[in-house]
């Protein structure tokens, strides 16, 4: 008898323990699923640098977390993916930062035209205070921005042979879910038709649109070049994206508190998670610029669209068309951000000459 209740109150406070600390025996054992979804083909930046995360956070916590990559839209695609994570349907996405300006408009910053000279002046700005201000600001909407990650510049292609604004007048061109884009082709005299990536190589071929706007590394893993004409290097923005990630499942993971309870091995899961995220990062910013040099170049080689570069005055007609934009945005992006963001872009001032030595 005395025995029987004595394991009677042993079971509870084991129960009471796991429940507790919200897992059980058996639970302890089996590795967290996390499942992370994008748009592009695997041999991108963005395609390489997720299976790097995936390589990286499994071996910083074996047997604790286990990483599936879905690349091409497989799981989600664009018109579905940030409310798939805020259903916890996935846990890591990293859309471009020009899908999400219905969860925060300081965001279009990155989408207004000509603002950045490369991708640099980007990368600097997202490691601003201002740029950092950026990940966390769609907190109260549910999503953690983690790290920003580089494609590159885009450029504008039509089925048409082109130059400047006036020769894309009247054109359809599909555009990613950006109001500032939509404001951009209107700016040109051309429509802009917001559109999922998956589905824009059909659209072209079948000529639902006349053009589109990408990065090289786009274009050529989805093989827009074979259905387009010219791809002008229009140079007219960045192509980045915002690892971001439902930010309930985030800070519900096993952090410090719970450490050693993992197999007695310490299971400070958001820490290794976020180490693997740094460290894809970095690899990600490495090969985005050789991968798009890459495609530029195979594009060329493949003969079939034409890549044409500007001349300094074709250019200025583009920057010129744009000032509308600016314009429209500027209330809600804020005057002040989107000087922070400009001042990267700025030349280098003249170093002040040394005061002469005295001998
Ligand atoms: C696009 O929709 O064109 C891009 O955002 C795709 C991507 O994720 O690079």
């Amino acid at each position: 008898m005395f025995k029987k209740i004595t394991n009677l109150l042993t079971a509870i406070s084991f129960f009471a323990v796991t429940t507790l600390f919200g897992f059980s025996a058996s639970a302890q054992q089996a590795p967290i699923v996390i499942k992370l979804s994008h748009v592009v083909a695997e041999n991108t930046p963005k395609g390489l640098a997720s299976l790097k995360f995936k390589e990286l956070a499994e071996k910083k916590l074996p047997g604790k977390v286990q990483v599936q990559v879905f690349p091409n839209s497989q799981l989600f695609g664009d018109a579905k993916e940030l409310e798939a994570l805020l259903l916890n349907d996935v846990q890591i996405i990293n859309p471009s930062l020009s899908k999400f300006d219905r969860y925060t408009k300081k965001i279009q910053v990155f989408d207004l035209p000509f603002l950045f000279k490369d991708s640099k002046a980007a990368n600097d700005f997202q490691n601003s205070a201002d740029g950092k201000a950026l990940l966390k600001s769609m907190e109260d909407k549910g999503l953690i921005g983690l790290e920003y990650w580089a494609n590159g510049m885009r450029h504008f292609s039509t089925n048409k042979d082109f130059r400047v604004p006036a020769d894309v007048k009247g054109l359809k061109f599909r555009i990613q879910a950006s109001d500032v884009y939509e404001s951009l082709l209107k700016a040109f005299g051309a429509n802009g038709q917001k559109m999922a990536f998956a589905e824009v190589y059909q659209a072209l071929q079948t000529g639902v649109v006349d053009g589109q706007e990408n990065t090289f590394s786009n274009m050529y893993s989805q093989k827009f070049h074979e259905v387009q004409k010219t791809i002008v290097e229009t140079n007219h923005g960045i192509l980045d994206y915002m690892v971001v990630v439902n930010a309930k499942w985030w800070n519900g993971l096993p952090a410090d508190i719970r450490k050693g309870l993992w197999n007695g091995l310490p299971a400070d899961i958001r820490k290794g998670l976020s180490e693997a995220m740094r460290e894809a990062t970095i690899y990600n910013n490495q090969i985005s610029r050789e991968k798009n040099e890459e495609a530029r170049k195979a594009i060329i080689d493949s003969g079939k669209a034409k890549v044409v570069k500007l001349t300094d005055a074709q250019l200025a007609e583009w920057k010129k068309a744009v000032a509308p934009v600016y314009a429209q945005f500027e209330k809600d992006i804020g005057v002040d951000l989107i000087k922070s963001a400009q001042k990267y872009s700025q030349p280098a001032q003249p170093k002040a000459e040394k005061p002469a030595t005295k001998k």
